[in-house]
């Protein structure tokens, strides 16, 4: 069994996913790329699972790929790399569209795929220590597989910025630019993140899913009459749902909804 990735799930619903390469600065390589890929899918289907707290132990959160690792797939042909590369991007394609809210807690740096993991969560919170860096080129590399989901963060004109000057910068800029929500002192960021999780678990957990779609469906969309009316059937089948009938019934009856255990 691996060290490199924990998973606990606690008895609140509150899934915490750690990285645990701490002598690497938690640097992935293809075996952490599978385990997290696949940590993920299992959280995904565990019903035990409502939350998932992405976080990391030691200085960094992480230091992207590990370059050990690359610099040995690049002795390999195209082909081989190809279908490497296609497991970080199925990585991050699975934590991007996880049917439940995911919190990062950033405790310190995060570089070029670090910075891609938390491109992919729903909220993050980070370190005044949580530096960060798209380094790739500085490696003549480019973030590739990352690009769309950190373009789609922070908007092309950060992303030619940072893509391109390879420069560290501060938790407050990544704030400014909309790649965390939040900074704390580097011994709240894990607490923070573990109360966001905890109170996520009062909304209706389908609704979320349903909320995170929409978002994907609608954003950078031409509002339009066809636009319009998905969305209107969008919430016109959320009010019919089970969950959207027992939310609605609950707050008329004054007392919390099925899906508040606590
Ligand atoms: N892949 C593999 N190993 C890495 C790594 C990475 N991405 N980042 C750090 N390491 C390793 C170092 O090689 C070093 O190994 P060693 O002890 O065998 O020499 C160990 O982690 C400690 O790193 P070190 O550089 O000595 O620590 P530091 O505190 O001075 O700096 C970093 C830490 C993360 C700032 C620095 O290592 C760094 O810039 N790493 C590259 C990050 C990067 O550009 N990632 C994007 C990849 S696309």
């Amino acid at each position: 069994m691996s060290t490199s990735l924990t998973t606990h799930i606690a008895s609140n619903g509150v899934a915490t996913l750690t990285l645990n390469r701490p002598e690497r600065h938690n640097a992935f390589d293809d075996g952490l790329i599978v385990e997290l890929t696949e940590a993920l899918q299992a959280l995904a289907e565990n019903p035990a699972a409502r939350v998932v707290v992405l976080a990391a132990t030691g200085k960094s959160f992480s230091a992207g790929a590990d370059l050990g690792w690359m610099k040995r797939m690049a002795s390999y042909g195209e082909a081989e790399n190809l279908a490497d590369a296609r497991k970080l991007a199925q990585l991050m394609h699975v934590l991007d569209t996880l049917p439940k809210p995911t919190v990062a807690a950033v405790q310190g740096p995060a570089y070029g795929g670090g910075v891609g993991l938390l491109a992919c969560c729903d909220m993050v919170f980070a370190a005044p220590e949580a530096m960060l860096a798209l380094t790739e080129v500085k490696l003549g590399l480019i973030p590739a597989v990352i690009s769309p989901y950190v373009v789609r963060k922070i908007g092309s004109s950060h992303a030619r910025r940072y893509f391109l000057s390879a420069e560290r910068f501060t938790p407050e800029t990544a704030l400014r630019i909309g790649l965390v929500h939040e900074i704390a002192p580097q011994d709240e960021v894990s607490p923070l993140a573990h109360s966001w999780a905890a109170q996520l678990l009062i909304n209706g957990p389908a609704s979320m899913q349903a909320a995170k779609q929409l978002v994907a469906e609608v954003a950078d969309r031409p509002i339009c009459g066809e636009l319009n009316e998905h969305c209107a059937q969008r919430i016109a089948r959320q009010r019919v749902s089970p969950e959207g009938q027992e939310g609605l019934t609950a707050f008329l009856e004054k007392r919390p909804p099925n899906w508040v255990t606590q």
